[in-house]
């Protein structure tokens, strides 16, 4: 099935709101146009002042079959263009192209257009389709907006790789049209009511850092904030699957339908998960454990002395290697941090610990890792790797999920 007939399951009957900036793309913003209205969407046109000289109102117009906003306020006969009700009317607002100049303003909310008025009052889900020049994309400005953006919840079609209006080559190429419908069409369909795919299911999501105490004061412990592990276990549930998320400490709500099982120590984060894997379809191995311990926790809180002091640090038992062994035919998940080597080291992990697949994070990737409420990651399986591009943690859970569907389907 072709992209735009993948799309047009979901886009029919939709009011999909087509921003157009001034970029030497806008000319396949005429394609999207009539893909999305092929497709059976309404769609509305607003375009920048700038984009018009690269594309004209009336080709746009005729297209989209309704007239062109680019104003606002028509300077003929006073007729107010209201972002807001433009905004109410979309069940999506796709930009497409999106310069760097454009998203930079959204990233830090200049209005100065009816586009960008638009897409601040906007409440449906947003979507940009970047188009520039290499450098310009590859900007660290423009991929700080990026992050902006994402971190808010637009969605990112990202631009592929190859010539450019310039004549120089690399990535800033705006998505082809059949792929942006196809996109929208998906978010679209993502945002009815979770299909149920996973009832029937137990799943274990581990998450969070856990905390090794030295004394009753002091602990060993590390960055990890959980939300990844609280993004996969919602997810999860929301689809349908029976959910226990043996949790390190964090401030984080519970998501709906998730059972929490709460632990501090790797020890007890093992005893738990361990006990509940028994009786369980699969785990999800996201909790960054601390891999060494004290050998033994002082009653009382250690006085500091005039010299140096030495804690002794024993192993601690692997959780996701227990349950590997155990495994038989239940799926198994699990996450790689690395800092170098990335694959190489993931690699190894897959068959030591007898993952189905791993999703491995890189400390190097910006937007990638501890905290923040992006991810960038490559999930690895034996029979190759998928780089995903920067995603929101809830997306990263949902690719997961889809994953794990998938295993469960074989
Ligand atoms: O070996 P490494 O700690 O890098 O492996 C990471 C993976 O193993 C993650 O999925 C992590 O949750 C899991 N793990 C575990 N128990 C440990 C150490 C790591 O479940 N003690």
């Amino acid at each position: 099935m072709d992209s735009a007939t993948a799309a047009g399951r979901t886009l029919a009957g939709r009011h999909i709101l087509l921003g157009i900036t001034g970029s030497i793309a806008a000319y396949k913003a005429a394609m999207l146009c009539r893909l999305l209205k092929t497709a059976g969407a309404e769609v509305q046109v607003v375009m920048t002042p700038l984009a018009k000289q690269f594309i004209t109102p009336l080709t746009m117009a005729t297209l989209s079959k309704n007239p062109i906003l680019v104003e606002f306020f028509n300077p003929e006969n006073g007729a107010w263009n209201s972002h807001v009700s433009l905004g109410e009317w979309a069940d999506c607002y796709v930009i497409a192209p999106a310069t760097a100049n454009t998203l930079a303003k959204m990233a830090t909310g200049v209005a100065d257009n009816l586009l960008l008025t638009t897409y601040l009052s906007a409440r449906c889900p947003v979507v940009v389709a970047p188009a520039m020049d290499l450098d310009m994309y590859a900007h660290p400005a423009t991929q700080q907006n990026l992050r902006t953006l994402v971190e808010r919840g637009v969605r990112i079609v990202e631009p592929g790789d190859g010539e450019l209006a310039s004549g120089l080559s690399g990535k800033g190429r705006m998505a082809e049209p059949g792929e942006i419908a196809a996109f929208v069409g998906r978010l679209l369909d993502g945002q009815d009511e979770k299909k149920k795919t996973l009832t029937g299911k137990r799943l274990i999501v581990t998450a969070g850092a856990t905390i090794e105490a030295i004394d009753p004061v002091r602990f060993i412990s590390n960055h990890s904030s959980g939300k990844m592990g609280y993004a996969i276990a919602g997810e999860l549930a929301a689809r349908g699957a029976e959910v226990t998320l043996v949790s390190g400490r964090t401030a984080l709500p519970v998501p709906p339908g998730v059972e929490r099982v709460d632990v501090l120590s790797a020890d007890e984060m093992y005893d738990a998960t361990v006990a509940a894997f028994d009786k369980a379809d699969g785990a999800v191995m996201c909790a960054a454990v601390a891999d060494y311990t004290p050998e033994s926790v002082s009653e009382t809180k250690l006085k500091k002395g005039d010299g140096e002091l030495f804690i002794r640090l024993r192993r601690t038992r692997d959780i996701a290697a227990e349950l590997g062994r155990r495994k038989g035919e239940r799926i198994l998940v699990g996450f790689a941090l690395e800092t170098d080597h990335e694959e190489a080291h993931a690699q190894s992990k897959l068959e030591k610990k007898n993952f189905d697949f791993i999703v491995l994070n890189s400390l190097r990737d910006a937007g990638a890792g501890f905290r923040g409420d992006t991810n960038k990651v490559t999930f690895i399986d034996r029979t190759g790797d998928e780089a995903l591009p920067l995603l929101s943690k809830q997306e990263v859970a949902e690719r997961i999920a889809d994953r794990i569907e998938r295993l469960f389907a074989r």
